[in-house]
């Protein structure tokens, strides 16, 4: 499919589930066990209503807001998200591009399949790190060096994975990163000429970041099973106070959806929190996180920007979000399932097609500009 032909993130999806294994395709797609939370996040925004406003000039509509004290395009930046090369070779960089022509940030993981470096090389734009904490924490201080070197504007420090989510698809699947090569996955490989060739073509992805990770993880193979052995369980409050410490940038805590958490939060100095369930990949049984927002914006109360993510797949859901008091909203899948797609031009669409949803929801609500997304655009019974 050609990336002009999508008109919708839905079509984009599938684009990206007939070009893909199964087993590649859901382990995007996918969440925890039995996927109530992922379902909850996009429910949560299907649930809520708008109450639309009429008779207001919106023949000019400016989606511009800030977001860490510079101007975004739209109150979007997008989320990290790991491993992406396994579905295009390259994708990391794509969606940083495309992220970047949009004129709004892209946050690198650091289980990306592009480097810290790379990145900043490749695609110039608003860029954000995003770290995991790894035992022995010396690595992931490196990596805050390596990505403050490189002009990194923020650092994102991601805390509801201290230990991976069981994510039933996978095993079903026999995906694993690297590639555990069995009869039922070769046979699902090779129904995908056009993917396979691609990966032939250009070679197993390799989590960049990560290289030298242990003294084993020199292969693609031993970087990833590493990775996944090296979590660390322990990391508490004390830990992100000396992440705080060693970071003199902006601090963004991805992962919170308790109002108490947030507190603490603001309390350590970060500089904003984002709501969030990991997109419904780690516990299930949690809570939306658009059903989390509102505590979490009550309790903070201006003192610093709240975002949320989790199931944005429309214009009209980032209108959702602002109304409940977030001031932006990342988005992870849509742009993920753009780049496995058509790489970066599809990527490019994925943020089109939410840049002009968001410009017609905003002109059908009487909203010409971000400010004027108020919670009385909310129906509440
Ligand atoms: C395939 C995939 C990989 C992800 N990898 C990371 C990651 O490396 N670091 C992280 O903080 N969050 C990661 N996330 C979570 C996203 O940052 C984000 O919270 C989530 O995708 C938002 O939900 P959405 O996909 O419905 O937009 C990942 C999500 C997906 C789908």
């Amino acid at each position: 499919m050609h990336p002009s032909e999508a008109i919708s993130i839905e079509d984009l999806r599938r684009a990206a589930r007939s070009r893909l294994p199964r087993a590649v395709f859901e382990f995007f797609d996918g969440g925890a066990e039995d996927e109530i939370t992922l379902r909850a996040n996009r429910q949560a925004f299907e649930r809520l209503r708008v109450l639309p406003r009429v008779l207001v000039d919106v023949s000019a509509v400016d989606t511009r807001t800030q977001i860490l004290g510079r101007e975004s395009s739209l109150p979007i930046a997008v989320a990290p998200t790991g491993a992406v090369g396994f579905g295009w070779p390259g994708g990391d960089v794509g969606i940083a591009r495309a992220a970047a022509a949009c004129g709004i940030p892209y946050t690198l993981s650091t289980t990306a399949t592009a480097s810290i470096e790379r990145v900043a090389r490749e695609a110039p734009g608003r860029l954000w790190f995003q770290a995991y904490i790894f035992k022995g924490r010396d690595f992931t201080f490196r990596l805050i060096e390596r990505a403050r070197a490189c002009g990194y504007e923020a650092l994102m420090v991601t805390v509801d994975l201290p230990v991976g989510g069981k994510r039933e698809r996978d095993n079903r699947n026999h995906f694993a990163i690297p590639f555990r090569f069995t009869a039922r996955n070769l046979r699902d490989f090779a129904s995908k000429p056009g993917w396979a060739l691609g990966m032939l073509r250009t070679g197993m992805p390799v989590m960049e970041n990560l290289v030298g990770f242990t003294p084993e993880a020199v292969s693609a193979s031993g970087i990833a099973s590493s990775v996944g052995r090296n979590y660390d369980p322990s990391f508490d409050w004390d830990g992100l106070k000396a992440m705080r410490d060693a970071w003199p940038e902006k601090l963004i805590l991805k992962g919170i959806v308790h109002p108490a958490d947030a507190e603490r939060a603001v309390t350590l100095g970060c500089d904003a929190v984002v709501v969030s369930n990991h997109g419904g990949r780690q516990l299930d049984g949690g809570i939306a996180t658009l059903d989390a927002l509102p505590a979490v914006v009550r309790g903070i109360n201006g003192r610093i920007p709240v975002w949320v993510d989790g199931g944005v797949r429309r214009g009209v859901d980032v209108i959702k979000a602002l109304a409940l008091g977030a001031q932006a909203v990342l988005v992870g899948r849509a742009t993920l399932y753009g780049a496995c797609a058509a790489g970066e031009a599809g990527a490019r669409r994925a943020l089109d097609i939410l840049r002009s949803e968001l410009v017609r929801a905003m002109q059908l609500c009487g909203a010409p500009s971000v400010a004027a997304i108020r919670p009385d655009l909310l129906f509440r019974k």
